[in-house]
């Protein structure tokens, strides 16, 4: 099958829970840019089109980085807000992407996830309205107080962790974050704003190692991550 998914890459966060004078994509990772990673693996995959990395405004690291693919990877500009940076990458998605088409929504910050965790969501998520990947919460979950005790036990069965990519049709997505921008409301991911619209996003369970770098201590986890997913050749 052709490659025809295009992957919207939100890259316009400033990583303030890693802190330092560089936003987290840009930091190291195996001696290259974390982005870098996640670029590749996404432009590897047989079903991705083309990337629509959003950086941000003002943003003079990422002409300087290497992304060797011979698939289109374009840049738009991002906006304060995760969601906000999602929108600005599906409207500057090239004009042969249709309104019906799948897009995939991939964070920059997560470059471990497994081509076949995303062959697996295109394929379950593709037959139904759409769909992200996840993993149902294994820890017990509770609830904390001001002072950081223990309130209450919240119930741990049906709730997952959402990671991405998330996937869903172009303009059903468009139309979803834009409701929940114009209701004040800011989404955490694509399938929260879908769910606003009354959609139920199937859940992929994936990996659990498809990690998002978040804090400073992730990036040893994402280089043993990568090293180990790289030695048992995941990406063929
Ligand atoms: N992102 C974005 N535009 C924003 C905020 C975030 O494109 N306005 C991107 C980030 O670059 C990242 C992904 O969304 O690839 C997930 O966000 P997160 O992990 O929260 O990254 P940051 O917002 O950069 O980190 P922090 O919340 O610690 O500042
Ligand atoms: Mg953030």
């Amino acid at each position: 099958m052709a490659a025809r998914l295009w992957c919207v890459v939100p890259a316009a966060g400033r990583g303030t829970r890693v802190g330092g004078p560089l936003p987290k994509q840009y930091l190291p990772v195996a001696g290259r840019p974390l982005i870098e990673h996640t670029l590749e693996r996404l432009a590897a995959h047989p079903s991705i089109a083309g990337l629509m990395v959003v950086v941000a405004e003002g943003d003079d690291i990422w002409p300087t980085l290497a992304v060797p693919t011979a698939k289109p990877v374009l840049i738009a500009v991002g906006g304060a807000e995760r969601c906000d940076s999602v929108l600005a990458g599906l409207h500057a998605l090239p004009d042969d992407v249709g309104d019906e088409d799948f897009v995939l929504v991939h964070d920059a910050a997560r470059p471990c996830v497994r081509a076949a965790d995303i062959a697996n969501l295109i394929e379950r998520a593709g037959a139904m309205d759409g769909g992200l990947l996840g993993a149902p919460l294994r820890d017990t979950l509770k609830r904390a107080d001001e002072r950081q005790c223990s309130q209450a036990t919240e119930p741990r069965d049906r709730r997952w962790r959402a990671f991405t990519p998330q996937m869903f049709r172009r303009e059903q997505l468009v139309a979803a974050l834009r409701a929940a921008a114009a209701a004040g409301v800011t989404v955490s991911d694509e399938a929260m704003a879908m769910e606003r619209m009354g959609f139920a996003p199937l859940l992929v369970e994936g990996a659990e190692d498809n990690i998002k770098v978040t804090t400073a201590t992730d990036f040893a986890l994402a280089e043993f991550l990568l090293d180990r997913i790289h030695s048992k050749d995941a990406l063929a």
